[in-house]
């Protein structure tokens, strides 16, 4: 997968910064995403994807 690609589409928030944030901040929940980014806190549709990444970033 990509890491451009928009991952929340509400609000335009890309794989790449959600990515970023969670590695800076050692962000563990789709909640904390959420609140230092925005991912997640409108229809909620991405929230698989974010909680995805999640893991994908903290099972390294
Ligand atoms: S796509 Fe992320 S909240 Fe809607």
């Amino acid at each position: 997968m990509s890491d451009d690609i928009i991952i929340c589409n509400c609000n335009e928030i890309y794989k790449n910064t959600i990515v970023k944030v969670i590695k800076e901040k050692g962000l563990k929940t789709v909640e904390e995403v959420g609140e230092e980014t925005g991912a997640g806190t409108v229809c909620g549709g991405c929230i698989d994807d974010i909680e995805n990444i999640l893991k994908e970033i903290n099972t390294i």
